[in-house]
């Protein structure tokens, strides 16, 4: 089977499954298969596929027909510009949440007194999304990176490891705020915040793929959040900063849980580009 024979099976396949984007799928499915470019792909459509090649090409069609993540497939997701391994072990992080970090800099480089090295905790990091890309945009920020999950921190080590900031990221296994040594000056958290009753209503690729460690937010979905306000007692220096991810209509309820827990604190809500509100700040 050549090179272009293979692409419009896999793209046939895919088609005939109601995959939506099936023809960019089916070309990043054989890009990674021969771990080439898609120039590569283009430049030699005659080249005969290896046996071994084609049968790698066919398993991976089969778990996207079976509605397995494209990002798990190729063990690749991108967060903020830069490049994560994720697989089945962790969430894959999604754009939204480029929202926190975007807040979380600004909050570093802005709002932190100069001179001090500011220390931070993602809290749930799974796979190091946020916590590597705040250790990239802040060279002098000492980070905690916290999971209940032994196996979403296996992942985010691999990603502390690939982008070189594994000395500056301390990964810590255990409940929400429990596990850290000290106070910090700022938590960050993008915790499972989908209600119970929702979660039978996500696609197949988030329920079937998707750790529901890392979706399931308990009956109205802020039950985690609650813990974390629950644990921050002595957790955050005064001035410090909290930053909340929250799913679409949580937005007013957090902040007066907040409120309830904190009641010298500043809280703000942010509102992503579509003007949905997908973050709190509460500052203390
Ligand atoms: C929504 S995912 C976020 C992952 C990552 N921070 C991101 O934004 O892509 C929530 C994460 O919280 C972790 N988690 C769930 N319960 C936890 C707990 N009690 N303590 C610490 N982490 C927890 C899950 O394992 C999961 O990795």
């Amino acid at each position: 089977m050549t090179l272009n024979q293979a692409l419009h099976l896999a793209e046939h396949k895919l088609v005939a499954a109601n995959i939506e984007d099936a023809s960019f799928e089916a070309e990043w499915l054989l890009c990674h298969v021969l771990q080439i470019s898609k120039a590569g792909l283009y430049s030699n459509p005659e080249r005969a596929l290896r046996s071994a090649e084609v049968r790698k090409l066919q398993h991976l069609v089969w778990r996207r027909l079976h509605h397995e993540p494209m990002a798990y497939i190729l063990e690749c997701c991108q967060f903020y510009g830069i490049d994560f391994y994720v697989d089945g072990r962790v969430l894959i992080p999604r754009p939204e949440t480029e929202l926190l970090v975007e807040e979380a800099i600004q909050f570093a480089r802005h709002d932190f007194p100069l001179g001090r090295q500011p220390a931070i905790a993602d809290i749930g990091t799974g796979s190091g999304a946020i916590a590597v890309s705040l250790a990239l945009a802040l060279p002098q920020a000492v980070i905690y990176a916290t999971d209940i999950s032994p196996s979403a921190l296996q992942v985010a080590r691999t990603n502390c490891e690939r982008h070189k900031v594994d000395g500056r990221i301390t990964l810590l296994c255990g409940n929400l705020l429990q596990p850290l040594p000290k106070p910090v000056d700022m938590i960050v958290a993008n915790l499972p915040y989908v209600r119970s009753c929702d979660l039978s209503t996500l696609s197949q690729e988030i329920t079937r793929f998707e750790p529901t460690t890392a979706l399931a937010g308990g009956e109205d979905g802020l039950g985690m959040i609650r813990c974390l306000l629950n644990q921050l007692q002595g957790r955050l220096y005064p001035g410090g900063c909290l930053l909340l991810e929250v799913g679409q209509g949580q937005a007013e309820a957090v902040r007066s849980l907040a409120n309830n827990y904190l009641p010298q604190a500043n809280t703000k809500s942010i509102a992503d580009l579509g003007g949905i509100d997908r973050a709190i700040k509460v500052m203390l």
